[in-house]
């Protein structure tokens, strides 16, 4: 077969291996919300549903806070005003990578220790605010906890493949705690701690009451959302889904080897099928196997360094790039595929077939998610009579070309006549405000 035959054969097989029908969608949807009434009754499966001990705010708190977002990136702190009327102004923040590309540090991996990643926590505080302030700090938590009161979280499991040492199984605000005290930073007192969809859902809520549901299409992905009855808790609160963990999927060879390489197998299925840390990967591994079957770069050999022969060297900045491509020839991607790749000469329908790739892919992404935000909104509202806001933040959905448009066509695909009565609203640093609602509301659940 001619090279541009096979990858235009290749191509249609791809479309069927990624393609979700409205019917997955609606079947996703229904086994999500089995999942979650699953993890909230029996607390079995794979959805944790963890409480939160915070409820949706009445957008009246204020004062000043200190908020620490900690994501899967970087780590953001900033000094926030709420000032009452559903308004809130960023005082001054700082954004630091919580891995130096240069290879000096990485708080990401083994080589860290908990008491390292969250002594360097505290200095990025002292870079801020200096050392005498006296404020209450809020932290946002990007990954599993359990909280046992709004001011003490035990990390379950790294997820995102985080690996730093010492940090599973202990209290979060503990470690912080005590990196504060250790920097002599006796005036910052860490009221709160929040999973990230929890402060976007804070964050949106503090403005419009009809928002009810908060996730991330980022690095990581999770939903959380108001559940009116939560069984064994005190009262009302935001549940925690740790959607990322969901499994109910149709799984494709590639998805399955991802999963097998990953830190743990197993785990965060749908998070490795959507988010921006994973994204990448699977669409190097779709190439590679082009690349194998002889169909893309032929003659190229396997002694190519570099992409798509080397793990992780396609990144989910990379697929932006390539579907916000508009130039003449695509050739904004294809200048950075000769840098990666000392391709010289890239055809076309090759370059197209990049695009063509990571559109089915961000298309895929978009429409599994919807299917789970269906599955919420069927516990919460199964008939959809009133109106709600889906507060959503993260890279993927504020800058992956397309993403967000997908998601809306795909929330209208699943959701059908009912749709409008729910809106996708950009809730951009909410997870991080949300640390400043969160401190200003600490302690409300005795
Ligand atoms: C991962 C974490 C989860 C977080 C999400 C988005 O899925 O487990 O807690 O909310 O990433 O950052």
């Amino acid at each position: 077969m001619k090279k541009n035959d096979c990858l235009s054969a290749e191509l249609r097989v791809l479309d069927d291996c990624f393609r979700v029908t409205i019917i997955e969608m609606k079947d996703i949807a229904e086994k999500f919300h089995e999942a979650m009434l699953d993890g909230l009754t029996r607390l079995k499966g794979p959805l944790k549903m963890l409480p939160s001990f915070f409820n949706i705010p009445t957008g009246e708190e204020n004062g000043v806070f200190l908020s620490v977002d900690f994501g899967g990136t970087n780590v953001r702190v900033s000094l926030i005003k709420l000032l009452g009327d559903g308004e809130i102004t960023v005082l001054k923040k700082r954004s630091t990578l919580l891995k130096d590309p240069g290879g000096s540090y990485d708080y990401t991996s083994s080589a860290a220790t908990g008491r390292e990643l969250f002594s360097f926590l505290a200095e990025q505080i002292v870079e801020l605010v200096g050392a005498n302030e006296t404020v209450p700090l809020g932290l946002t938590f990007s990954f599993p906890t359990e909280m046992q009161a709004s001011n003490k979280a035990v990390l379950i499991a790294w997820t995102k493949e985080f690996n730093t040492r010492m940090v599973e199984g202990r209290d979060i605000n503990l470690l912080l705690h005590d990196a504060l005290q250790g920097r002599g930073l006796h005036g910052i007192m860490p009221v709160a701690v929040i999973n990230d969809t929890v402060g976007t859902l804070l964050t949106a809520a503090y403005v419009n009451p009809n928002a009810d549901i908060g996730s991330i299409c980022g690095t990581g992905h999770n939903t959380c959302y108001f559940e009116p009855l939560p069984p064994r808790q005190p009262g009302p609160m935001i549940i925690n889904i740790e959607s990322g963990n969901f499994n109910g999927l149709p799984t494709n060879d590639f998805d399955r080897y991802l999963d097998l390489h990953s830190e743990k197998p197993g785990e965060q299925v749908l998070e490795k099928m959507v988010s921006g840390r994973y994204l990448g990967e699977l669409m190097r591994l779709v190439v590679l196997d082009l690349v194998h079957k002889g169909c893309l770069f032929p003659g190229r050999g396997s002694d190519m360094t570099g992409f798509p022969f080397q793990t992780n060297s396609l990144s989910a900045e990379h697929i932006s790039l390539m579907l916000g491509d508009e130039s003449l020839g695509l050739s904004e991607t294809a200048a950075w595929l000769k840098g990666s790749t000392g391709i010289e000469e890239l055809s076309l329908p090759e370059l197209s077939a990049l695009k063509t790739i990571a559109n089915l892919l961000t298309t895929r992404a978009a429409r599994l998610v919807a299917a789970t935000y269906a599955g919420v909104l069927r516990r919460l509202d199964p008939l959809l009579k009133r109106p709600h806001i889906i507060a959503v933040d993260g890279s993927l959905y504020e800058k992956m070309p397309g993403f967000a448009t997908n998601l809306r066509l795909a929330m209208d695909d699943v959701l059908q006549d009912r749709s409008g009565q729910v809106t996708l609203k950009i809730t951009k640093d909410g997870s991080g405000m949300g640390a400043a609602i969160a401190a200003a509301v600490a302690g409300a659940f005795k």
